[in-house]
Formats: C-alpha cells, sequence, structure tokens
C-alpha cells in the first residue's frame, strides 16, 4: 500500500435489509452484522491504520421500536463480553464517542472498564460511536466554549478551528480520511460533520453483514486512487502527494505520530 489513510470512518448500514432479503426478522441483521465486526477490525489493523471509527448506534436510533432498541443493546453488552479479550490480546485502544450517559448503566461500566484497561495499548484505537449525533456533539462543544469565555478561560477572540476541534469528543484524534458506507445509501445521517470535511467518502452496494475484508482492501485500494487536492491545484497536490509517499516509505509500516 503506498498511502494508507490513519484513520477510517465507518457506517455500518443495511443490517435489517440485509436480513429481510434473507427471509429472516431485522434483528437477525444485527446479530450477523455484530460479528462482522471483527472481521473489519483485524483487516484494518492488519493493513496499519491507527484509528477505525464504527457508527454503532445514533442518537436517532433510539426512535426505533423498543423490542429492536433493547435487542440492539443486549447486542452491545454481550459483543463487550465476548469482544474485551480481542482488545486485550491485540493490543487495540477502545474508546467511545456519542452520549454514552443515554445508556444502561451496566453497558456504560463495561465500556469504561474496557477504555481504562486499553489506554496504553499501542495498537490501533478503535473508537465506538454510540447514542453519537454530530450535530449534539458540536452544539455541546459550542456550550463548553461558551461557559469558559465566561468564566474567563477562553477569550472569545482567540477562538479559532483547533479551538472547536479540541471541544469535540475527538479532540485528540486525527480526522477520519477515508469514510466508507455500506448499504447504497448516500448520506451522512449526522456521522462526524465536522470531522469528515477533506474525508474522501466511498459508498458501497453491500450490506454490512456481507461485507467483508475484501471489501474494505477494495475500498482502500479506491482510495489509494483518489487525488487529495485540500483546495489546492492539481499540480500542487500531485507535488504534496509525491512528497507524503517519499515519507511514508522511509518510516517502518505502522508507524507515525497518533
Ligand atoms: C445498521 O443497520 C445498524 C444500526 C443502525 C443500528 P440498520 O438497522 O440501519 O439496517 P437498515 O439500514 O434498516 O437495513
Ligand atoms: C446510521 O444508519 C447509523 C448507524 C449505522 C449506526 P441509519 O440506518 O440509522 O441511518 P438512516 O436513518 O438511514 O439515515
Ligand atoms: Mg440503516
Amino acid at each position: 500500500m503506498t498511502i494508507l489513510p490513519k484513520h477510517v470512518a465507518v457506517i455500518m448500514d443495511g443490517n435489517g435489509r440485509w436480513a429481510q432479503a434473507h427471509g429472516h426478522p431485522r434483528i437477525y441483521g444485527h446479530t450477523v452484522g455484530t460479528e462482522k465486526v471483527e472481521e473489519i477490525i483485524r483487516a484494518a489493523a492488519d493493513t496499519g491504520i491507527r484509528y477505525l471509527t464504527l457508527y454503532a448506534f445514533s442518537k436517532e436510533n433510539w426512535q426505533r421500536p423498543k423490542a429492536e432498541v433493547n435487542f440492539l443493546m443486549s447486542l452491545l453488552s454481550s459483543y463487550l463480553d465476548k469482544k474485551a479479550q480481542l482488545f486485550i490480546t491485540e493490543g487495540l485502544v477502545f474508546r467511545t464517542i456519542g452520549r454514552t450517559e443515554d445508556l444502561p448503566k451496566p453497558i456504560r461500566e463495561k465500556m469504561g472498564r474496557l477504555a481504562e484497561q486499553t489506554r496504553h495499548h499501542k495498537g490501533m484505537t478503535v473508537i465506538f460511536a454510540v447514542s453519537y449525533s454530530s450535530r449534539l456533539e458540536i452544539a455541546d462543544a459550542c456550550r463548553k466554549i461558551a461557559c469558559d469565555v465566561r468564566d474567563g478561560k477562553l477569550k472569545a477572540e482567540d477562538i479559532t478551528e483547533k479551538t472547536v476541534a479540541g471541544y469535540l469528543d475527538t479532540a485528540d484524534i486525527p480526522d477520519p480520511d477515508l469514510l466508507i458506507r455500506t448499504s447504497g445509501e448516500m448520506r451522512i445521517s449526522n456521522y462526524l460533520l465536522w470531522q469528515i470535511s477533506y474525508a474522501e467518502l466511498y459508498f458501497t452496494e453491500k450490506y454490512w453483514p456481507e461485507f467483508g475484508r475484501e471489501d474494505f482492501m477494495k475500498a482502500l485500494e479506491e482510495y489509494q486512487n483518489r487525488e487529495r487536492r485540500f483546495g489546492k491545484t492539481e499540480a500542487q497536490a500531485g507535488a504534496a502527494a509525491i512528497a507524503a509517499r517519499q515519507s511514508a516509505a522511509k518510516k517502518p509500516h505502522g508507524e507515525g505520530e497518533r
């Protein structure tokens, strides 16, 4: 791989439609979809990606039928029980973003424990977006900034893009380079609106339960053929890409700032 995205964000969508297309109830799709998560975590870690953010449950998803929400919560809970060991043995860092205070207490506690246990790991960071809403995250950041200005901790005239980014849940995480959405929907659904400003977007028709390692690699391959210009001209962007490749080639696999 020449230039590898440092951070990949995924909207794991299409569980319900996949199940129904196979003659099963929607919740069966969530079970199979949850089982697929490990395959993508392993594929990303094996490739040398440093951050993987997975949209597991949105703030808006609370509006689904109670039985489906309860099922998703029990799946999340058993996922944490079953997969905690994966994070330990593979040296992965576990993190969450979103309104985790909305979650049942036992789940919050399991998440807190796993985050604490894996905080010092050196492997890829896996970030689960749970009860997540990007607009809410931005509104929360605005409120915290306003309070800090009121309390004299921050001057209004000193507020920059970096200040705002620093008040988001993702404060110490670099922006995603690549966003993948499965299931054919071409929308962002309130996910990382600030952070994906310059991410490359990749949409696939495959439903999440049928999205595997090879599909993930295909997305990475397509990413490598994109030209990221960041507002500059083709010639400027080309020169910057060559410089980035040369500097990446000098570093051992996976090395670099976190
Ligand atoms: C993604 O699959 C999982 C969650 C949103 C929790 P969906 O449940 O949205 O499946 P579709 O999109 O309705 O098929
Ligand atoms: C986005 O999927 C949220 C997750 C994948 C967890 P949705 O299925 O909730 O999004 P919409 O409703 O189709 O936009
Ligand atoms: Mg969906």
